[in-house]
């Protein structure tokens, strides 16, 4: 089954053509990040003036023959930028008379770990990008238990914002990543907000204020930049492994933007294969995390996720023209 992924939730515009879920025939994205640099942040106007400039070539330069289905981002996200994704799926879907199948951002970032590998339930999911932070229980294709969330900013979020207070560009994430291989992680006692807490949850607001108070003029930059990542990563993979303890899992996944962090990758794969290694309840368990060019936005995992559950999820050919974008969509089965 061919399909064309659409994803526009945002600064990006992408398509894909995906076969059977796992074999990426085109992968185009363009994207106004560049533009979006100046504001220190995407300005939802500049982001869906240049969706309606980039979708067609887009779709045009990632075109092959022979599509099956129109597999397209509904939400969560930026109403304007989703909306010229749908309008354009729609149309084609009804030009072509295909079927189409919307999909939910997040679960579309957990599908870009079935591109490259073939991970098992049930399976563990750590989801972490600009906008969404979720520990996420997957027992099947199409079933998502949320054990967790952040209870303010999203992991991404205070990446941006404390490159933000550093003077660093946007987005934050790779800058910070940078500074911080300079820097010593230890220099500074920064909080890890709710690490100890009995639940699945985060908190990052907190830990921005503190960045803030640390900085005076004598301060080293990396060093604080590196005390800072460490204190997300260890919330992070902290919860992550207080969920693999707890939850018979036969995966542990790592996606979306801020997976791209190799101090994060790194500290949770050896924190799973340790476990795996010398703890009998998860013995056998495997970590899963995409290469990196697939744990930005793009397209490719859409059609990978509507792949995987396409019957589950597919609209009636009379209702594909009266889709609507969902830009405050929760992660249950579309
Ligand atoms: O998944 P994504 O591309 O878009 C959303 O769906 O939000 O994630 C973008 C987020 C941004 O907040 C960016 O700063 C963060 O991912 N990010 C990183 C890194 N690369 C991107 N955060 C930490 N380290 C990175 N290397
Ligand atoms: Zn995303």
């Amino acid at each position: 089954m061919r399909i064309l992924g659409i994803e526009t939730s945002c600064d990006e515009t992408a398509a894909a053509v995906v076969e059977d879920g796992a074999k990426i025939l085109s992968d185009v994205t363009a994207s106004s990040v560049k533009e979006q640099e100046q504001y220190g942040g995407v300005v939802p106007e500049v982001a869906a003036r240049r969706q309606v400039e980039y979708i067609i070539p887009v779709i045009e330069q990632a075109l092959t023959p022979d599509i099956d289905v129109i597999a397209v981002t509904i939400g969560p996200g930026l109403i304007g930028s989703l909306l010229i994704g749908t309008e354009t799926a729609k149309t084609l879907a009804y030009v072509w008379q295909k079927p189409l199948v919307p999909v939910h951002h997040i679960i579309g970032h957990i599908y870009s770990a079935w591109l490259t590998g073939k991970p098992e339930f049930p399976a563990l999911v750590l989801t972490v990008s600009g906008g969404h932070t979720e520990l996420i229980l997957m027992r099947d294709h199409g079933e998502f238990e949320q054990l967790g969330a952040t209870r303010d900013d999203a992991a991404g979020e205070a990446f941006d914002k404390v490159a933000q207070i550093l003077g660093l560009g946007y987005p934050g994430g790779p800058e910070i990543e940078k500074l911080a291989t300079s820097g010593d992680p230890n220099t500074f006692d920064l909080p890890r907000p709710m690490l100890t807490s009995d639940d699945y949850d985060f908190s990052f607001s907190g830990l921005k204020t503190s960045v803030r108070r640390y900085l005076t003029s004598d301060v080293r930059y990396p060093d604080l930049a590196a005390s800072f990542q460490q204190a997300v990563v260890d919330s992070l993979v902290g919860k992550t492994m207080r969920a693999l303890a707890k939850f018979e899992v036969q995966s542990v996944l790592l996606t979306g933007g801020v997976s791209a962090n190799q101090t994060l990758r790194n500290r949770l794969k050896n924190e799973v294969d340790n476990a795996a290694e010398s703890n009998s309840a998860v013995a056998g368990v495997k970590f899963f995390c995409p290469p990196m060019k697939y744990a930005m936005d793009n397209a490719t995992y859409i059609a990978a996720a509507a792949y995987f559950n396409f019957d589950r999820w597919v609209l009636p050919r009379d209702k594909s023209l009266f889709l609507t974008p969902k830009p405050n969509f929760k992660i249950t089965t579309p």
